[in-house]
């Protein structure tokens, strides 16, 4: 399975922040936010990411990712010039993706869960139809909005409805199959002239195939996308790594624990970062860490 990592949009409502930088590139606590995400699809075992953002903000992703040899990862990059939509990205991304499955996460979205490896895993492995996560939420009227019949089973979704007849949210990360850029090419763009990446998912729950799988109350699902999000999500990771002495959203520790690099290489990232906490602490996992997912590590 392959991976689009989509980092473009306007980022208005960060502005000024957002005005001359990428929303994307923007630090949650001690990583630019970019990286959670990534480490996201990495923990689904992905290795192949297309990144796409804006032709402005494109080569400073490029100066901060390179070709992802560093963590075992291949990168490629590609523009959207227009923030048309999330679904966009299928049609930019076709030649990429090649006729395989692909999931797609938003460079702003970060998901803090236990067992996350494992329930991307199996998301990943499913051969046939999608994934989306759903998430509880105050605000569902913000998001695509996912109802339950009494068995489970998702019945509709819509997106950004005034009235919204629940409170699940559809996260930012979707698992696809093989099928995803034809049916991605059947969309029309929206009132508001988007893409919608719920229209999308519309087609596979029609065709019965759409699976969502409900976050419970363990899990945090942040969207950086206003000032008090992006210090919420800052605060949230400073707490978790000061409290248990435990990264989160490295992609180096991700690509040592799923096997895409070996310790002596991981050792070689932790001194690039020597003079940082980041760093001290990478270095200790290359000193005592094992491979594999586990230690409390989104096991
Ligand atoms: P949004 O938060 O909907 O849009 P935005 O990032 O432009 O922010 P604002 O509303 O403040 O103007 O986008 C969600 C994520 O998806 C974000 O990471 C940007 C990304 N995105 C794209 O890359 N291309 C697109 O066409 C759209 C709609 C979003």
């Amino acid at each position: 399975m392959k991976g689009i990592l989509l980092a473009g949009g306007s980022g208005t409502r960060l502005h000024p922040m957002t005005l001359a930088a990428s929303k994307q590139l923007l630090p949650v606590y001690d990583k630019p936010m970019v990286y959670y995400p990534l480490t996201t699809l990495m923990l689904a075992g992905i290795r192949d990411i297309l990144v796409i953002s804006t032709p402005a903000d494109l080569p400073q992703f490029r100066r901060l990712l390179g070709d992802g040899q560093r963590i075992g990862v291949n990168f490629a990059y590609a523009e959207q010039p227009s923030p048309d939509g999330i679904a966009q990205a299928f049609l930019i991304a076709r030649d990429w993706i090649d006729g395989e499955a692909c999931a797609l996460v938003l460079g702003d979205n970060l998901i803090f869960a236990d067992h996350l490896s494992a329930l991307l895993q199996e998301a990943a492995a499913r051969s046939r139809g999608a994934t989306v996560f759903a998430y509880r939420v105050r605000d569902p009227e913000r998001y695509g909005v996912v109802s339950f019949a009494e068995d489970g089973r998702a019945t509709e979704i819509v997106e950004k409805p005034a009235h919204p007849n629940s409170n699940w949210a559809v996260t930012g990360l979707y698992f696809y199959d093989d099928r995803v850029c034809d049916l991605a090419a059947q969309i029309r763009p929206s009132p508001r002239g988007e893409l919608e990446i719920t229209d999308l998912n519309r087609l596979y729950l029609e065709e019965g195939t759409l699976r969502v799988d409900r976050l419970g109350r363990g899990c945090a699902w942040l969207d950086a996308g206003k000032p008090e999000s992006l210090l919420h999500a800052a605060t949230f990771v400073q707490t978790l790594q000061e409290r248990q002495g435990l990264l989160v959203g490295s992609p180096e520790e991700v690509a040592f624990r799923m096997g895409f690099i070996d310790r002596a290489q991981l050792r070689r990232e932790a001194n690039r970062l020597i003079k940082t906490e980041l760093g001290r602490m990478l270095l200790e996992v290359a000193d005592h860490g094992e491979p594999g997912i586990h230690n409390g590590f989104a096991s």
